[in-house]
């Protein structure tokens, strides 16, 4: 298959993480018999500095004629620091989910044997949790009028939603459902917001449409409690834009690390992958931040393409490396890998991965003949 991806890698560990992305896509190019093109843009605090506006049009442009596009991170502190700066490097990357119609953000969490003790929760609760968020990605409150006052003394931003932006991201939630566990959980709250009526509404109406999948309901603020008492009740969570911002986080605990924490971005004709960490801008240049979100994505990437293969030997890299530790520190604080290194490790193990069997005795000869 040939795709044209492009790559906007943004700015603090944003390029640092996409590069081993990048090597480990060329790794499954060249095993699988793929062209993957690469072409790079500026976003984020990076363009606002050159080209003075966080999503330059040849950029947009540039993803517009792209089959796909590899997400670094946005944010740089010099702008969190500034309520009044008029350009923030954020507006970039929701110029671009506007831009490129991607209405659906899915974010997978689920655990891995070798992490379980590294999660702050107790393992009897995480263990074998498995669920996927979908979060509305271009409404809300996010993109909702917004005001300060002429005396700046009040502000405000106004939510809303209609049935049609409910509609087309809770049918993709649905389906995945169908492929899941068969549950659906509307995370909303329907006690004070009438946006929220809306969803419960219209949701459960489309419900109507898949019977096999069993609907029920949650208020936000419980929701946020339930996901750390017993997030094995959760399959696929549904939620409007800024629930599925905040919960997304929550959620990214019980996986050990938001390292390890993928997304894809859908809805319009070039998708879009990222991982769901921000720019670290503290970490940056360091070699420490850990490179599996991003190349996790790059994953889903592959699954869009169906490309089923290839996408689950990425996978299967990936948890043979957590299984012989060969990690960033985030998640392997005693002997760590940078974040070259693991990415090293992943694309030398793509092409060997037919011939590497996952069990203890392999394990360590993986790790010399390999790094
Ligand atoms: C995310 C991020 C973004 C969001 C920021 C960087 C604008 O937190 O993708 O979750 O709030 O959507
Ligand atoms: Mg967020």
């Amino acid at each position: 298959m040939k795709l044209n991806i492009a790559v906007l890698a943004g700015d603090g560990i944003g390029p640092e993480i996409t590069k081993q992305s990048i090597k480990v896509l060329k790794a499954v190019a060249d095993r699988f018999d793929h062209e993957f093109n690469f072409e790079e843009g500026l976003v984020g605090a990076a363009a606002i500095d050159l080209l003075g506006a966080p999503l330059p049009d040849s950029s947009l442009d540039l993803c517009k004629k792209s089959d796909a596009l590899l997400f670094g991170a946005i944010g740089d502190p010099k702008y969190d620091n500034n309520p009044d700066s008029k350009v923030r490097p954020e507006q970039g990357l929701l110029q671009l989910r506007k831009g490129l119609g991607l209405f659906a953000n899915i974010r997978p969490v689920k655990t891995y044997d070798k992490l379980i003790e590294q999660s702050p929760l107790k393992s009897d609760r995480i263990t074998g949790a498995d669920l996927v968020i979908y979060r509305e990605l271009t409404g809300g409150i996010y993109f909702g009028e917004k005001q300060t006052s002429e005396d700046g003394k009040s502000a405000s931003d106004l939510c809303s939603y209609s049935t049609n932006e409910i509609e087309r991201v809770a049918h993709l939630a649905f389906k995945s459902a169908q492929q899941r566990r068969k549950k659906l959980t509307l995370v909303d709250k329907a006690n004070v917001l009438e946006t929220s009526r809306l969803w419960r509404k219209t949701v459960t109406e489309i419900a109507k449409e898949y019977e096999d999948v069993e609907l029920d309901f949650l208020f936000v603020d419980n929701a946020a409690m339930q996901m750390i008492l017993n997030p094995k009740q959760f399959d696929v969570i549904l939620t409007e834009n800024m629930f599925g911002d905040i919960i997304s986080d929550e959620a990214s605990v019980i996986g050990g690390s938001i390292g390890l924490l993928a997304s894809a971005s859908v809805g319009g004709k070039c998708a879009m992958f990222e991982p769901i960490h921000g720019s670290y801008p503290q970490a940056t240049g360091k070699g420490i931040a850990n490179p599996v979100a991003s190349i996790l994505s790059a994953a889903m990437l592959l699954d869009h393409f169906e490309l089923t293969e290839e996408a689950d030997a990425v996978r299967k890299a990936v948890e043979l490396s957590i299984k012989l530790n060969v990690c960033t520190q985030d998640i392997n604080p005693d002997n760590h890998y940078t974040t070259e290194k693991v990415g090293d490790f992943l694309e030398g193990l793509i092409s060997e991965i037919d011939n590497i069997n996952i069990n203890n005795e392999n394990l360590n000869l993986g790790q010399m003949t390999i790094i």
